[in-house]
């Protein structure tokens, strides 16, 4: 290894973690360490990947550009590839929203939703509607903005001080009822709080920011379609506006292009970012209704929305993402996604009565576990072991604490990706 600044590597404890693993290539679904070890991505890389690492039109869609145009600033500024990215996004999205504000990353997406958010209020003169509801175990990233609205955990604790204060209801976690009802006979009775909540305090507040269907890093928590319906209904009833977190469960993760499709659900603001690129080049988007964006034309200069990133809109990382979405018209992607789903609900229910099991769940390429365990949740003493565990039968799968998932890239194979499911069930050895 080269000597030079100690990398600090994100999400790890030094003093407890093994030493990060050095990857030399990666091809398909494999990762390639620089002493010949091969690892299956069981996780897309943090659930970017999605057609595969180095997917060839990807990696020549980059060079190309690179060449062309590197970058250049988006204010005052337009280019060929984000104009063509924003054409092929407008062809997939929900038809309400047809606006598109890029920005680096997933936190950022959020960032921008929430800021169109408080100010589109102010700009349309209720000022006083600038609070956010959020749900428990909701994960939005990392920056303070993105923290403030995700639920209170060990990632947030230290800065509890400086989040800004959110209004929090419960999420559709159905294994862990927050009303103490079961699915069979419920009448989604979680999202009566919010219910409350919206009809005494909608003057006050702007936006509910919910992850539809699918809340990732609180514990790969599905929900009932009926939760976002009513969600939604809810909003309307009360003019709030709906953003959806679609930085995970976006481009197919969930099994459509969006996860709102399979509710049937149109927010008012979207967020974009992970798959967006492919998995290959770091971009965020926050896409919005016509309505909301009106609110910010104007020749009142104050109105503008003042928010840009150095990198905003890179030609590179757009040449990736039309790349990306290509593959969507020429490959048989959903084909690949549903049989990905069907081998995952077969093997989810061969270990659903076992007696380390306590919830299997999944929707999309997504399979969840969650294990039984006296200390539940992220920082419980099963993910170091279990992650261990993986590593060493040649798959790298990050449990969330006692929540072992699968989230692959979409051209795994059936033998992979069994290979998978057969390393998790063995593993549940040493979880009984
Ligand atoms: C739903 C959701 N929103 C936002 C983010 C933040 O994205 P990023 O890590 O790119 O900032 C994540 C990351 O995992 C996420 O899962």
């Amino acid at each position: 290894m080269l000597s030079g600044l100690k990398i600090w590597h994100p999400f790890t404890q030094e003093a407890l973690d093994p030493a990060p693993l050095r990857i030399a290539r990666a091809q398909g679904v494999y990762l390639y360490t620089d002493d010949g070890r091969r690892l299956i991505d069981g996780i897309s890389s943090w659930w970017v990947n999605l057609h595969g690492h180095c997917h060839p039109a990807i990696v020549a869609a980059i060079a190309e550009q690179a060449a062309k145009l590197d970058h250049v600033l988006l204010a005052g500024f337009s280019h060929e590839p984000v104009e063509e990215l924003s054409a092929l996004l407008r062809k997939v999205l929900p038809a309400n929203l047809d606006h598109i504000f890029f920005s680096d990353n997933g936190s950022t997406a959020v960032e921008v939703a929430l800021k169109i958010a408080v100010q589109y209020w102010k700009n349309i003169g209720q000022p006083e509607k600038r609070a956010i509801v959020a749900l428990e175990h909701a994960y939005h990233g990392d920056t303070v903005g993105a923290m403030s609205v995700s639920a209170a955990s060990g990632f947030t604790d230290p800065f509890r001080d400086l989040l800004f204060p959110v209004q929090r209801v419960p999420s559709a976690y159905c294994y862990r009822c927050p009303v103490g009802k079961v699915r069979s006979s419920c009448n989604i009775d979680c999202v009566e709080q919010l219910r409350r909540l919206l009809e005494e305090k909608h003057g006050e507040i702007a936006a509910v920011i919910v992850e539809p269907l699918l809340q990732g890093a609180g514990g790969m928590i599905v929900h009932p379609v009926e939760f976002l319906q009513r969600v939604r209904r809810l909003c309307d009833e009360h003019e709030v506006l709906l953003i959806a977190d679609e930085v995970l469960t976006g481009f197919g993760r969930c099994g459509k292009m969006f996860a709102c499709e399979l509710a049937g659900v149109a927010p008012d603001l979207m967020c974009l970012s992970k798959g967006l690129t492919g998995g290959v080049l770091p971009m965020g988007a926050t896409v919005c209704t016509g309505q909301v964006h009106e609110a910010f034309v104007s020749e009142d200069r104050t109105r503008t929305f003042y928010h840009g990133h150095s990198y905003t809109g890179n030609p590179v990382a757009a040449a990736a993402g039309v790349a990306n979405l290509r593959i969507f018209e020429t490959e048989p992607v959903f084909e690949r996604i549903a049989k990905i789903a069907q081998i995952h609900r077969e093997r989810l229910e061969a270990i659903r009565e076992h007696p380390a099991v306590g919830d299997t769940r999944s929707i999309g390429v997504v399979a969840a576990i969650e294990l039984r365990a006296d200390d539940a949740g992220y920082f419980s003493k099963l993910r170091p072991r279990l992650y261990k565990f993986f590593l060493k039968k040649g798959v790298l799968l990050r449990p969330l604490g006692n929540v072992i998932y699968v989230l692959p890239p979409y051209v795994i194979s059936e033998q992979d990706l069994h290979f998978i499911h057969d390393r998790i069930a063995e593993s549940l050895a040493l979880c009984a």
